[in-house]
């Protein structure tokens, strides 16, 4: 017996908007628009302005690295309790746990531990997330959009990755398998956000939770930098 679809099915109809997107937009142009300045601003991190002059440290890497990997073992948490209302989106992602976890290995990072106040955003956000997703908010589907879509920026990323000289090869594979495997993915993900109908407020809901994603990690990535 499938349990996402009884308890979806026994949840009472909602009222949507006649297209059921907000202004008949599809939530994934939504997204786009209402996240294109957060991207922008996080793009010109100094974090990233140092992996693209190639200047990244070994430890600013792993610093990086570990501040997704508890990004992205909480949002897979979440996702999984999440799972039931939104499976056709959720159910889309696989672990990216495991290749954060060896690059970290690989890298020796746990002699980089988190700087406090970077570590204490962290767990803040966490809380934050694991709240949001237990109040059964949508903002986790934005969350995740956030999470897949650097994935897009991954192709760049791996290039300059592979100029800084602190950055080993052997501790890639995050970003590799990133670059490598997105175009499907991104697009399936893209193809569920675009069937899935939204109820307005949901829609405003979603983009608020990503834009809090982005700026979430801005500040950690700000934190972490060696001055
Ligand atoms: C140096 C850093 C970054 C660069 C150069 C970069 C670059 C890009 C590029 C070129 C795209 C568009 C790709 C395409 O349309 O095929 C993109 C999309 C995206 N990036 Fe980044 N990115 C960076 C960092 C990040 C980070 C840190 C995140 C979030 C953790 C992120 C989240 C996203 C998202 C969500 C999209 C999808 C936008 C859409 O809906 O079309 N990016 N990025």
């Amino acid at each position: 017996m499938n349990h996402s679809v009884l308890s979806t099915r026994s949840n009472p109809p909602v009222p949507r908007s006649p297209v059921g997107r907000p202004d008949g937009q599809p939530l994934h142009v939504l997204l786009r628009d209402g996240t294109r300045q957060v991207h922008n601003a996080i793009e010109e991190a100094e974090l990233h302005r140092r992996l693209l002059e190639h200047t990244l440290s070994r430890q600013e890497y792993a610093h990086q690295l570990q501040i997704y990997c508890t990004a992205w073992s909480t949002l897979e948490s979440v996702a999984a309790s999440w799972q039931a209302k939104a499976p056709e989106l959720l159910g889309l992602l696989h672990s990216r746990v495991p290749a954060l976890e060896q690059d970290l290995e690989r890298l020796g990072a746990s002699r980089w531990p988190l700087p406090e106040k970077a570590l204490d955003r962290l767990l803040r956000w966490r809380e934050e997330a694991l709240a949001e997703a237990s109040a059964g908010s949508p903002a986790v589907i934005g969350r995740v959009y956030v999470m897949e879509g650097a994935s897009l920026g991954a192709r760049i990323q791996i290039r300059h990755l592979r100029r800084c000289p602190e950055v080993p090869e052997e501790a890639l594979t995050f970003f590799s398998q990133c670059a490598d495997r997105e175009s499907g993915r991104w697009g399936a993900f893209l193809h569920a956000l675009a069937a899935r109908p939204f109820v307005r407020t949901d829609a405003e809901e979603i983009v608020l939770g990503a834009c809090r994603q982005f700026e979430a990690l801005h500040e950690l990535f700000e934190l972490c930098v060696r001055i």
